[in-house]
């Protein structure tokens, strides 16, 4: 059974000062590698790197789920060859990780409408998150070819096939539709390398979410930047619409 969290716009979310659910925009992999002089791919394999260590900093951090922006519904206009590349280290990332994955507790989940990636990869997905299915410790949520519109409109279109008669959608009855159903909304979103965008990720689920923007590329991001970025979301009044003066009687 899906267990179902409160909706933030609905009810005030319980408070905790380690955030429940981090997601992140791993932005300036190409940047970086640009730097160094490598091929934009090099970047990217790098980030994989970083993808390992944060879901360790997380798992010690006692965060349960973790969400990263993989890949873009627009990401496609990207030259054929580095979506390719991105295409194959995804594949390579699956066939590496997933076991180490599953003996640190950790469950996969991809989301997004993967019918565009090739019979490989969809194979992979669906072995990884079957092989890890049951593990509590942290979920791992993949956003790949993920839009936030598009998951929207395809949880609408979904609710409407399932209720052809009913004329009014509800809030609730939306949210069960939408891709991440089994995840609190995030208390913290991050975007490495510099651009203050939310780029259609999760347009929803961001609704009460604290923003964080910091210039470091996404292959410089570790265990201590994450600590940074903790540490802002640890000094923000969370107020979901309430007063000050209100949350300093509660
Ligand atoms: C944005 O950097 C990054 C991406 C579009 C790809 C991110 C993917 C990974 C880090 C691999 C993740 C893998 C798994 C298995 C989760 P950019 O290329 O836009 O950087 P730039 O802005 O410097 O050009």
């Amino acid at each position: 059974m899906i267990k179902r969290f409160f909706s933030s716009t609905a009810a005030v979310p319980e408070a905790s000062q380690v955030p429940r659910h981090i997601a992140i925009i791993m932005d300036g992999n190409g940047r970086w590698a640009k730097k160094r002089l490598m091929p934009r791919v090099a970047g990217h394999a790098q980030g994989v790197e970083r993808v390992r260590d944060m879901v360790q900093a997380c798992i010690e951090r006692g965060v349960e789920h973790l969400t990263l922006f993989a890949f873009s519904s627009e990401n496609w206009r990207r030259p054929q060859d580095e979506v390719n590349r991105l295409m194959e280290l995804f594949v390579m990332a699956l066939e590496r990780e997933v076991g180490k994955m599953h003996q640190n507790g950790v469950r996969l989940k991809v989301v997004g409408d993967l019918s565009r990636f090739d019979a490989r990869l969809r194979e992979l997905i669906a072995t990884g998150e079957a092989t890890t299915e049951g593990n509590e410790r942290l979920t791992l949520t993949v956003c790949a070819n993920y839009g936030g519109r598009w998951d929207i409109l395809n949880a609408v279109n979904t609710w409407r096939k399932a209720h052809p008669d009913s004329q009014e959608l509800s809030e609730d009855a939306l949210a069960g539709y939408l891709s991440m159903p089994y995840a609190p909304e995030p208390d913290l979103f991050i975007r490495t390398g510099g651009e203050k965008r939310i780029s259609n990720f999760l347009l929803w689920q961001l609704a009460y979410t604290e923003l964080y923007f910091t210039d470091t590329l996404w292959p410089d991001f570790d265990a201590q930047a994450l600590d940074t970025a903790i540490a802002s979301y640890q000094k923000r009044e969370r107020r979901f619409g309430r007063t000050s003066e209100q949350l300093q009687e509660s």
